[in-house]
């Protein structure tokens, strides 16, 4: 499928078309430099070291961390939740997360919970899709260890107030954790300002990296736990894990294709004037979306009166018809990409009402979206409205 022939408007599940510099320099450097980082002396592996390494620092720096060093690359945002949660909640802690979080943080919290490691408690969104630092305040105990929020939503696309909530957590032991899969690149991201001691976010959306890219970046003062063991590529005759930063919590060979792509995302990013910059293009056509179908009979939109605080992120339902039919006539009749159900955010679906209408229709506009295929959409809602 050619991107010209579709309207690919599913950007929140992975950013597509990437820019043509992100596709050119993984083939190029692939063919020329794809062997293993890090673990040999010859030219090629010391330039694909390299890549690893600037594009550690650059990450590092576009998300205001501590040290390059731990900024670490992992498979997506589940691999890298997984390796957050896991070695940092012990038996006995209790742990505070949100209805607006993805299944990436649920089911691995589930998991603890049900097999009695923790005790969670779930922070339910204002009717605007907003967290109430009031619910926070209220919700900590003392063997709280670990709040982890959902920085912005992939069903209805509001963005929470981190730096907000970080000044609550910063005089308190519980450790700060956000999933900025889906604001990595579309919000400017500042952890140290908003006190947040560790950040996930997935590659291959608004990063432009390709799938299979996930990027874990861990404040100085923060240890956490290792749950896995392998090859590092030095220090072989140790018999454990390393625990300095950056192996402790990378394992086996990179995606040095995928790095590449991050690499290449991060320039791209750079040269379009910055994650604020590129989200405003975003959020003009959002608001002509909304603007276009919000009186519309029958339909109804969610979370959405204000895009203040907001991604280019939409959630509707066509009154009378399942949003999975809906889906199947914007792909048939109009060849309209979205996505529909569930998104793997059922407590979000839970706390906007929509769980038992099987969901929403999600339309996710990304920086290759253009105002002509906005009208587009517009007058595919209104035709299967009527
Ligand atoms: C908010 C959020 N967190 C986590 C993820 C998981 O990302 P991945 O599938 O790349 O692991 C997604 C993906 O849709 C997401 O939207």
């Amino acid at each position: 499928m050619d991107a010209r022939d579709l309207i690919y408007m599913d950007n929140a599940a992975t950013s597509w078309p990437k820019p043509d510099e992100v596709y050119a320099f993984m083939d190029d450097f692939y063919r020329h430099n794809g062997v293993n980082p890090g673990r040999s002396g010859f030219d090629a592996a010391i330039s694909a070291g390299d890549l690893v390494e600037n594009t550690r620092k650059k990450l590092n720096a576009f998300f205001n961390g501590d040290l390059p060093e731990r900024t670490l690359f992992c498979h997506n945002a589940t691999d890298g939740l997984n390796i957050v949660i896991q070695g940092l909640v012990k038996p006995g802690d209790h742990v505070i997360s949100t209805n607006l979080d993805h299944n990436s943080v649920l089911r691995p919290l589930n998991c603890l919970e049900r097999d009695g490691v923790a005790d969670v408690t779930w922070l339910t969104p204002n009717e605007h899709g907003f967290i109430q630092t009031a619910d926070l305040e209220n919700a900590l105990r003392p063997n709280t260890s670990l709040v982890v929020v959902n920085h912005g939503s992939n069903v209805i696309g509001t963005v929470q107030d981190i730096a907000a909530i970080g000044a609550i957590l910063k005089d308190h032991q519980a450790k700060f954790v956000i999933d900025a899969s889906q604001t990595a690149g579309v919000v400017p991201i500042d952890m140290k300002a908003w006190h947040v001691d560790a950040l996930v976010a997935t590659g291959h959306k608004a990063l432009m990296g390709p799938t299979g890219t996930g990027v874990i970046c861990v404040r100085e003062h923060l240890e956490i736990g290792q749950t896995r063991s392998g090859g590092t590529g030095v220090r072989s005759a140790f018999p454990y894990h390393l625990a300095e930063y950056p192996w402790r919590l990378e394992y086996g060979t990179p995606n040095l294709m995928g790095i590449g792509g991050l690499w290449a995302g991060q320039r791209w990013i750079e040269e379009n004037g910055g994650p604020a910059a590129i989200h405003a293009k975003e959020m003009a056509m959002v608001q002509t979306f909304v603007d276009g179908i919000k009186d519309l009979p029958k339909v109804t939109t969610y979370c959405c009166d204000s895009l203040e605080n907001h991604l280019a992120t939409l959630s509707i339902n066509v009154e009378g018809i399942d949003a999975m039919n809906v889906g199947i006539m914007l792909d048939v009749d109009h060849d309209i990409a979205t996505r529909t159900g569930l998104q793997c955010a059922p407590k979000c679906h839970e706390s906007i009402g929509t769980f038992d209408l099987h969901g929403t229709v999600r339309f996710s506009l990304g920086p290759f979206n253009t105002p002509d295929q906005v009208q587009t959409a517009i007058a595919a809602v209104e035709d299967i409205a009527q």
